[in-house]
């Protein structure tokens, strides 16, 4: 089964909106440097970006029964969305969850994240590396090759 690789709110503008913070790699880069990793890894993947945290949850119902693992950046929807939390907790797979700023050295208000509360495992402050880790990650929860 693939893996989802899923992005909330603003990262479709990611290498315009804030340059400084988020670097300046578009998310089409991101997909590529994540199809190449996986493929190396022997892992197929579901790429996908909403605005709309209907979406997102959405896709991570899906996920529920179609997908080995879920890495997750949900964005600004980390600090504030219970909805997304819940619809992870329903599903058994392995979670990480996935910022390209160390969230931890911003605002306060970026310190809290519901996501950690069913994540797995967390990789902050890498970088758009962080989703490369993220897949090498469950590369090797998942059993395969890669430690
Ligand atoms: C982010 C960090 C969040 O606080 C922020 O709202 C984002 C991106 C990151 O990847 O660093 O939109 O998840």
């Amino acid at each position: 089964k693939p893996v989802y690789i899923l992005n909330g709110p603003n990262l479709n503008l990611l290498g315009q909106r804030q340059p400084e913070i988020y670097g300046h790699e578009t998310l089409a880069d991101v997909e590529s440097m994540c199809r190449r990793a996986a493929a190396g890894l022997g892992l197929d993947i579901r790429f996908h970006q909403s605005n709309a945290e209907h979406q997102i949850i959405d896709w991570i119902h899906e996920a529920r029964q179609g997908a080995d693992g879920i890495i997750i950046n949900p964005a600004a929807l980390t600090h504030t969305s219970v909805a997304i939390l819940d619809a992870l907790n329903a599903c058994d797979c392995p979670v990480l969850e996935v910022h390209i700023s160390n969230v931890h050295r911003r605002e306060a208000f970026r310190h809290h994240s519901y996501v950690s509360l069913r994540a797995d495992g967390v990789i902050a402050g890498c970088g758009t590396q962080g989703y490369v880790l993220a897949l090498e990650r469950l590369a090797t929860l998942l059993g395969r090759q890669h430690s």
